[in-house]
């Protein structure tokens, strides 16, 4: 990195894919003027007159020759809106006459609270800039980050807060970066839900006022998803002006959506301000959870299909290539699963776990994981948590015999975890009483029966991270399932001085990270997925450690529709487990096809968790070639351009999806019918994202089309004529896939 704290003119030009417009980032020491270019994106901010940093230009892609004046602040509206509220500046101090949401807000130790920031000078980056502010008069210092994917055009900010005044201070409120958006009107879509239900899209206008979408909880959170994206007019699927971001943050987060008295609307997103307070001594720093953040201009769709390939491309951890290969683009695909807990609860043992695996290599399964239930004295979820030994009960000579066995199959294998609970009823609280998050001498509220270990505590942090190496080191274990079963409540840290407890909230986290970060480093080939009693905790920050997420515990394949449907605008297919369950189903139950339920939780990464010691012959042969079919076109189904054909939203009666492989030469789409009403058939399905000119070969991998549709068609037939399917495609919670093969 090149430290320049002074004005100079520079100019970046970053490699990109043939094809694609290069990323470039310059200074205009004249105007003052900052600009990244990425992909289809420009982003300009500037140093105003009065010495702020305010943004100037968000959107479509500029040509390089347009320049801009450096920046003016907003005029006075009137006495009530100032110029300090009315300048969208890119990350404002809570100080001077500021109303609107602040990016941040300290309390320096003899009691001000005024904050406001300056420039003072710049860094050039990789693909981006540092940018210095310091307040007016106080040595409290924060460098601004940004740096723009050059292929996606999808830009990461992030903010580093120092204290170099002598006295402490308290940051109150801190966010990764305030995107301002252009005059406009908008809607807003944001993901919400609740356990076992997850993913909810919700679609608003964005009205004067603030709407705000947070977790207090500790965590990620089901009821929330650190994501956003703002439509523009009569923005949809598949057209118009799209603004979206997403937090990289797995703690307490939160995301302000504003339109103020004069109708700028901003997206504020960083730590969540509530019950937050971190000390800086003299000479720290706060580092930032980053915020990313791009622009589609055809739709929803394009939005997505964007962040997926940024997560594929630069969030998601890839296993090290082997000596001699180059590092691959993109995470390899997730092994087909098979993982026991619809099947047998807690209830694990040597004898099942092994004719399952028998049953679930005749399948076709690539991996075998065994859940909940293998560890301490765990027979339900009222103890055990904490004590990571082996059941000697359960598993008399320890896990090899089951590992070697599931080796033997020709699988490799995985293990269920939950590191940071602990049951009261367990050795290790028995011993370690004081190592949980709680208020001393307050009650300890419980939730599944477990407490939440303080994993910000240095020797808490070495525990989980001990008993972790280990397993790995005493067995060959591939993968972990890493769960999280419960959210914080009284969030004590009595280690620490009372002005410092509300660290917590930041410390853990990064303990987190630093920990999964570790056992990476030390055990590069095991992989590892987020799991929180289901989608609790999937963001961009846990993903740049673990592998795939549990999107939900419910695992019903018309309800995993919608859900799926809802968690692809924010995350790729890629690490979208989707788990083939037993019917009727638990939850509703509801009673549905093997076919129907294979081929929903074939749309992400495939997983069977039913009780497949109980199927009949048809029903393993039926899983046993979709697996293989499956196998054969994984990489286009969850790498590949994702278009949303026909949502299942708002009680469709149909829905389809389509994904197609990067260099377009294989596309494979599914459709499935809720339940036939009137009659009416299945909507002729045009496809998407397909070269026009090149013939392509229809296959189906399950259902027919119409008889007289074509065995070899152009895209532009594909595309514009369209596919219609057999007219027995109708009834209750009817499936069908194909795939298109480029001639
Ligand atoms: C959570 C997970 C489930 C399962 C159980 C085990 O609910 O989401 O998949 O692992 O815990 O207790």
């Amino acid at each position: 990195m090149r430290r320049l704290w002074i004005g100079i003119a520079l100019l970046v030009v970053s490699a990109v894919g043939a094809g694609a417009q290069p990323g470039l980032v310059s200074y205009d020491a004249a105007s003052k003027v900052f600009r990244l270019d990425g992909g289809n994106t420009s982003y300009v901010f500037g140093i105003n007159s009065r010495g702020e940093l305010q943004q100037i230009y968000w959107g479509g892609r500029l040509a390089a020759t347009d320049k801009f004046p450096q920046p003016k602040p907003m005029r006075e509206w009137a006495s009530f809106d100032d110029s300090y509220t009315n300048t969208p500046q890119e990350y404002a101090g809570w100080g001077a006459g500021l109303y609107n949401e602040p990016a941040l807000k300290v309390t320096f130790a003899d009691g001000s609270r005024d904050l406001v920031l300056h420039d003072t000078g710049y860094a050039d980056m990789t693909h981006g800039f540092d940018v210095l502010l310091k307040d007016i008069d106080r040595a409290v210092y924060v460098t601004l980050h940004y740096t723009m994917d050059p292929g996606s055009g999808i830009l990461a900010r992030s903010a580093t807060i120092e204290n170099r005044e002598a006295q402490p201070i308290t940051v109150e409120q801190a966010a990764a970066a305030a995107w301002t958006l252009p005059a406009g009107h908008y809607t807003l879509n944001y993901l919400t839900g609740r356990w076992a239900g997850e993913w909810t899209l919700n679609q608003e206008p964005v009205m004067p006022g603030a709407r705000v979408i947070e977790s207090r909880r500790g965590s990620t959170g089901h009821q929330a998803n650190p994501w956003f994206a703002m439509q523009s007019g009569a923005a949809d699927e598949e057209h118009g002006e799209v603004w979206f971001g997403a937090l990289g943050w797995s703690g307490s987060w939160r995301i302000t959506v504003e339109q103020d008295q004069l109708d700028a609307v901003r997206v504020t997103g960083g730590f969540n301000p509530f019950d937050f307070g971190y000390v800086l001594h003299s000479g720290e720093r706060l580092e930032t959870p980053v915020f990313y953040g791009g622009y589609s201009a055809d739709g929803l769709g394009g939005a997505s299909r964007r962040l997926h390939r940024f997560e594929l491309e630069h969030i998601l951890p890839r296993t090290p290539a082997k000596s001699g290969q180059a590092a691959a683009l993109t995470p390899r695909v997730r092994p087909v699963i098979y993982n026991s807990w619809e099947a047998t609860g807690f209830n694990v043992s040597e004898d099942g776990q092994m004719a399952l695996a028998e049953k679930a290599a005749a399948l076709g399964v690539d991996r075998f994981v065994m859940d909940d239930g293998w560890f301490g004295q765990r027979k339900d979820d009222h103890a055990g948590l904490g004590d990571w030994y082996v059941n000697p009960q359960k598993f008399p000579h320890g896990l090899k015999p089951l590992i070697d066995k599931v080796h033997a199959l020709g699988m490799d294998f995985g293990l269920w975890v939950e590191p940071e609970m602990v049951n009261p009823d367990s050795d290790l609280y028995r011993k370690h009483p004081d190592w949980v998050l709680n208020f001393p001498g307050r009650p300890r509220t419980e939730q599944r029966n477990q407490l939440v270990l303080n994993l910000a505590r240095p020797d808490v942090r070495a525990y989980v991270l001990g008993f972790l190496d280990k397993l790995l080191n005493e067995n060959q274990i591939a993968f972990l399932k890493w769960d999280y079963n419960r959210n914080w409540s009284e969030p004590g840290w009595d280690q620490v001085p009372a002005s410092e407890q509300k660290r917590v909230y930041v410390e853990y986290t990064r303990d987190l990270y630093s920990i999964l970060a570790e056992l990476r480093r030390r055990h590069p080939n095991v992989e590892i997925e987020s799991c929180s009693g289901g989608g609790g905790r999937v963001d961009l920050g846990i993903l740049r450690y673990v592998d795939e997420v549990w999107p939900s515990d419910n695992t019903d394949p018309f309800d995993r529709l919608t859900q799926q449907d809802g968690f692809t605008y924010a995350y790729t297919p890629q690490i979208m487990m989707a788990w083939v369950t037993d019917s009727p189903h638990r939850l509703n139950n509801r009673t549905n096809s093997l076919a129907y339920a294979m081929l929903s939780s074939m749309q992400g990464s495939l997983g069977i968790g039913a009780n497949i010691t109980a199927w009949t012959p048809e029903q393993t042969a039926l899983a046993k070639r979709l697996i293989a079919a499956y196998h054969q076109v994984q990489s286009t189904i969850v790498q590949g351009d994702l278009y949303r054909l026909i949502s299942p939203r708002n009680g469709s009666e149909f829905s389809a999806t389509e994904t197609v492989s990067p260099d377009k030469k294989q596309a494979v789409f599914f459709i499935f019918e809720h339940s036939t009403q009137e009659g009416r058939g299945f909507p002729l399905l045009k496809l998407q994202g397909l070269d026009p000119a090149a013939e392509y070969a229809l296959t189906s991998i399950e259902g027919k089309a119409r008889a007289d549709t074509p065995a070899v068609a152009s895209g532009d037939w594909w595309m514009n004529h369209g596919l219609q399917m057999d007219d027995g495609f109708r009834g209750d919670l009817q499936a069908a896939a194909f795939r298109l093969d480029k001639k």
